[in-house]
């Protein structure tokens, strides 16, 4: 379990799914079915179902996220969307350098690193991604890559102003396949990513900082990973498209320690 000063956190990750009557509908039922959960709780829409969903979220219980931004505020960028334009549309937090990003559209460590800028800057809660690929793994390189993946989004801030900054951790393996990480897995990934951020920021930051899981993450296996003391939350993305199971991975339960 998650230590104590970090609060879990559960996010929907939306990706390109979701007509505005369907994100309507869900969102009703996740509102209608939440009783106090363990975890915060954030929904990314894609952008153009923000502003319906951002009236239905006024009450705070859930927050509202977007799936990518640009660094800029505004200016000749066809076809981008700025920080300015999501806290307009009522979002409190992005998600950055998300691996499908990356993949098939050009986001590097140095873009990722100046959206991260950006988002700061607008007072949005940034949730990073990084996770190597699964012949990364194979090849032994999972630390190396996680290690470029931080040291190049954190790069050039100072402790303070990374206060908000929450990590997913996700596997590209993972995302999709129903193959999850194991609990273990999981944990020996985010204790790196807590240890690297310890290193480069500090003790003080890297233990406030949530390091959420990500990659098949469902009802089913929500529990054990949420278990493991590491894992501060989870970044979901297919299992979050159905109000029930997602309903249940935001009421995770974790065994009671004494
Ligand atoms: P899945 O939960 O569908 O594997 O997606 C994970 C993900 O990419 C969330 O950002």
């Amino acid at each position: 379990m998650t230590a104590p000063h970090r609060r879990p956190l559960i996010a929907g990750n939306w990706k390109m799914n979701m007509l505005l009557k369907d994100s309507v509908d869900l969102v009703r039922k996740i509102l209608d079915g939440l009783s106090s959960p363990p975890a915060e709780v954030i929904v990314a829409p894609p952008f153009t179902a923000l502003t319906v969903v951002s009236e239905l979220l006024k009450d705070g219980r859930v927050r509202l996220a977007a799936q990518d931004m640009h660094w800029e505020a505004s200016g000749a960028f066809t076809g981008e969307v700025s920080g300015p334009m999501l806290k307009d549309a009522g979002c409190q937090a992005v998600i950055l350098g998300h691996s499908e990003r990356r993949r098939y559209f050009g986001d590097t460590e140095t873009t990722v690193n100046k959206k991260l800028r950006a988002a700061l800057a607008h007072k949005l809660v940034p949730i990073v991604c990084i996770g190597e690929t699964l012949e990364e793994r194979e090849a032994q390189r999972t630390f190396r890559v996680l290690e470029t993946q931080i040291k190049g989004a954190l790069a050039g801030f100072a402790p303070a102003d990374l206060a908000s900054v929450v990590i997913a951790y996700e596997p590209v393996w993972a995302i999709g396949t129903g193959k999850t990480a194991t609990p273990d897995q999981a944990q020996e990934a985010h204790l790196f990513v807590r240890k690297q951020v310890a290193g480069l920021y500090g003790d003080g930051l890297a233990q406030g900082m949530r390091i959420l899981y990500g990659g098949s993450v469902t009802p089913e296996n929500v529990d054990t990973l949420m278990s493991q003391p590491d894992v501060d939350g989870a970044l979901v993305g297919g299992a979050s498209l159905k109000a029930a199971g997602f309903l249940r991975i935001i009421h995770f339960q974790t065994p009671v320690r004494n």
